[in-house]
């Protein structure tokens, strides 16, 4: 076992909430969201995702981070550590597995953005709205260029993971969150001028009350709130297990929810009053092309608009990255603290293998655009990918941890180090509540609401 020092530790407090929020924001905020606003029927899907966020999501990212930093190794072996001799280590391999997978359609996504870096540019897409949206297909379907590209972030990220914990994600992360920001509420603020985004506004804040109680809804939703902060497999563990026993654990967890959380929203303000600009825009046809046809759109009000386009997606495709890595870094840090695989046949060997699984992801999308994975029930590839990894994995996964935090480790151990050297953390006793009834109670409910139609009963 690699002792805490030889596997390194977070620079400075302020370099571990930067890299976990570049962990936490990616394309999950500014693509995934709203995607899933658009298909969950507007401020409705808002609604109860911060509903997820903070009352479902928050304390247990709080759990993950605590045992993490409690045990200071990978997933796996924080579970085998506090509940030696017990199934409990499943929960930590789940983890790297879904880590894995989501990084199998991830790096895909992010292979598009990098194309749109250039097809902003060399103005592909700068032509009238229905051309745009076309165009989205016709890439998308043209499987080998995606393949390369998501061959391309695999590679930059394993290049990054060489370099080893420290130096590599905290320097990237640290020029490029406040870069991101201020493009974004740029953005938003010329979104906000355009004609139409009244009615964007309003799609996107004023709910239709009569889907509150959708079990799709809810159910996207909670995936949506897991796969944003990165929660729910064993990434905030890792990121957790490099934290310096002096930090506190409380205010690092808020800035990274309030952070991802702003990203997010900041997004759909950007997308929604854009979209609605476009002359018979409809956000739940779209699926994952939404971002693609409506961004290029609003690209080309601005003057010199081939260049924030390039930018944007530039630092789209960088916040991917940052948390490229730290998907990646789930299985690597299993395959060397459990396995004592040397740091570099972790990540060459890891990294092939998961390209193995991405290239159904790039080659499917298009060329086979529905098939059927159970009797009537017509959905593509990625969709599949995201409702089985999102919908159902991580947040069964985030389950577990709760009911491991609650009932196996114990609350009061928890709060030990939740609290120690004196941190700030205030309302144990909410906390404790709510990982030990709330938590678990709310995702079971979710999960089995989710699961009914699709078995059928
Ligand atoms: N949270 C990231 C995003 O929103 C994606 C991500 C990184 C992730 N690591 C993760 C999702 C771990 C789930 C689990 O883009």
């Amino acid at each position: 076992m690699a002792s805490p020092d030889s596997r390194g530790t977070w620079g400075s407090r302020a370099g571990f909430i930067l890299a976990a929020a570049g962990s936490a924001v990616g394309l999950g905020n500014i693509w995934g969201f709203p995607t899933m606003v658009g298909q969950g029927g507007g401020a409705v899907f808002v609604l109860v995702y911060l509903f997820c966020i903070f009352c479902l999501c928050l304390p247990i990212l709080i759990a993950e981070l605590a045992l993490g930093r409690r045990v200071q190794r990978d997933p796996v072996s924080v579970f085998a550590t506090i509940a030696p001799g017990t199934s409990w280590w499943l929960v930590g391999a789940l983890g790297v597995i879904t880590g894995g997978a989501i990084l199998a359609f991830y790096c895909v996504i992010a292979g598009w953005t990098v194309a749109y870096i250039w097809f902003s540019l060399s103005g592909a897409v700068s032509g009238d709205p229905a051309e745009v949206a076309a165009f989205f297909a016709r890439f998308t379907a043209s499987g080998g260029m995606a393949a390369a590209l998501g061959l391309g972030i695999l590679l930059v990220t394993a290049g990054i993971l060489l370099g080893g914990v420290q130096s590599g994600i905290e320097r990237v992360t640290k020029v490029l969150m406040p870069a991101l920001l201020l493009l974004m509420l740029m953005l938003a603020a010329r979104a906000f001028t355009l004609p139409g985004a009244a009615d964007g506004y309003a799609y996107y804040m004023r709910p239709d009350l009569s889907r509150l109680f959708d079990p799709a809804v809810f159910s996207g939703a909670l995936g949506q709130a897991f796969f944003s902060l990165s929660l729910g497999m064993g990434t905030m563990m890792t990121y957790g297990s490099y934290l310096r026993k002096s930090e506190g654990i409380g205010a690092a967890a808020l800035w990274v929810v309030l952070l991802d959380t702003s990203v997010a929203l900041l997004a759909g303000f950007i997308i929604f009053p854009s979209g609605f600009s476009i002359p018979g825009f409809d956000p739940s046809a779209s699926g994952p092309g939404l971002i693609f046809a409506v961004l290029p759109q609003l690209f080309a009000t601005l003057p010199g608009g081939a260049l924030f386009g390039a930018a944007f997606f530039l630092l789209l495709a960088m916040a991917a990255i940052t948390s490229t890595i730290s998907l990646l870094e789930v299985p690597v840090a299993h395959a060397i603290d459990a396995h004592g695989w040397p740091r570099r046949r972790a990540v060459l060997v890891l990294t092939g293998t998961i390209f193995l699984l991405a290239l159904p992801v790039a080659l499917s999308q298009g060329a086979v655009p529905t098939f059927t994975v159970l009797p009537g029930l017509g959905i593509d590839f990625l969709t599949l990918m995201i409702t089985i990894w999102n919908n159902f994995s991580l947040p069964i996964g985030g389950l577990l941890i709760a009911l491991f935090v609650g009932y196996v480790w114990k609350v009061d151990q928890a709060l030990a180090e939740l609290t120690l050297h004196g941190a700030w953390f205030p309302a144990p006793r909410l906390w404790s509540l709510l990982i030990r009834f709330v938590c678990p109670a709310a995702i079971l409910v979710i999960i089995i609401a989710a699961l009914r139609p699709l078995l059928g009963v």
